[in-house]
């Protein structure tokens, strides 16, 4: 794939605020937001009164308002996630943020949306103009470096679960590997195979190729002797979930008849039986994009399946509080 030789910065330890040892992997640098909201001993507090897990779990429940432009989103404010602290950053914190990371989406042209939206947030709109074409190339991988940020992004055009088992399996050859990866799949599958037991199959020898990869525990991140030596202590790995389909909208007949409701919710069951996503037990961590289009709802929609960018920058927002609340629970 073309990508040795890259130089990252792993496991950085920031010694912050003459107290607190913050063990970062892609390089996230909390000083920038905390010290300037808070003073370090109310960070603390607040974090043990706040379970990050808790906050994890309430980071995908937003709600749109529709403007002129089309929608905003916000996170919901009833539901105690103002406690989180989530925030929507600018490109100056994203830039920071990813500062010398390489990060990897994989997936099919939701997995391309979701891009746009995060280079929407890193690059200014002369360059984002600049590489429309580019990007949206059909079914074809996308590259870039953003020089300025040492921020290295690949979009790797990966229809099935195969595929992406088969982006793991080079990155083990290679020995090397992204600090986030971002994989989804499904639609396609059930465009064409229309058989989710065949998904279900096919997650499954996913999991399986990513299994001997991950630490056992995620205390070994904080606390292993041969920190920063096995790169994929770093890997920090992302679901990009399914949208909610809306049938009638779906732009063929083919569609409609083979992408119905009922076969939307076998996929998505056999997602959880595949127990890939990190809430039944497995390494990643779901954006929640069915809730994430579900709320921004039927006028969000293009087409039944693609939505507003509204909802693709939000799922990007979702990603980035995830890595800022990883690095937390590292304290
Ligand atoms: C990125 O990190 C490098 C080295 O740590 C630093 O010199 C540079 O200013 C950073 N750039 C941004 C945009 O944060
Ligand atoms: C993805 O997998 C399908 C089915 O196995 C295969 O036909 C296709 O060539 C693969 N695409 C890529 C980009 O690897
Ligand atoms: C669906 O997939 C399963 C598992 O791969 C396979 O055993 C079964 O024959 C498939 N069903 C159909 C109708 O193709």
């Amino acid at each position: 794939m073309g990508m040795a030789g890259w130089h990252l910065s792993r496991n950085k330890v920031l010694f912050f605020s003459g107290a607190l040892f913050i063990t970062l992997a892609v390089c996230i640098h909390l000083i920038p937001y905390f010290p300037s909201m808070f003073p370090p001993v109310l960070l603390q507090q607040e974090q043990q009164q706040q379970d990050p897990t808790s906050c994890i779990s309430l980071l995908n429940e937003v709600t749109y308002f529709p403007n002129s432009h089309g929608f905003s989103w916000n996170w919901e404010t009833n539901s105690g996630s103002h406690d989180c602290d989530f925030q929507k950053l600018g490109r100056p914190d994203v830039s920071d943020l990813l500062n010398g990371s390489w990060v990897v989406v994989a997936g099919d042209s939701q997995a391309r949306l979701f891009v746009v939206s995060l280079l929407d947030l890193v690059l200014g709109s002369d360059e984002m103009e600049s590489i429309q074409d580019d990007l949206f190339k059909r079914h074809s991988d996308y590259h870039i470096v953003v020089k300025k940020i040492g921020l290295k992004l690949d979009f790797l055009w990966a229809p099935y679960a195969t595929n992406l088992t088969d982006i793991i399996i080079g990155f083990k050859r290679n020995k090397i590997y992204p600090d986030v990866l971002v994989m989804g799949s499904g639609l396609w599958h059930m465009l064409h195979f229309t058989n989710y037991s065949d998904y279900g199959v096919s997650l499954g020898l996913l999991r399986d190729s990513l299994v001997p990869l991950l630490p056992v525990s995620p205390e070994f991140n904080a606390a292993g002797p041969d920190m920063g030596s096995d790169p994929i202590r770093a890997l920090h790995l992302f679901w990009l979930g399914m949208p909610t389909l809306i049938n009638r909208m779906l732009n063929t007949e083919e569609k409609r008849v083979k992408m119905t409701h009922e076969m939307s919710n076998a996929y998505d069951q056999e997602l959880h039986k595949s127990k890939i996503l990190r809430q039944d037990g497995g390494p990643f961590l779901l954006l929640n994009v069915a809730m994430l289009s579900n709320k921004c709802g039927v006028d969000c929609s293009l087409d039944g399946m693609h939505y507003n960018e509204a909802v693709y920058e939000a799922s990007v927002h979702v990603m980035l509080n995830a890595l800022l609340i990883e690095s937390h629970q590292k304290l």
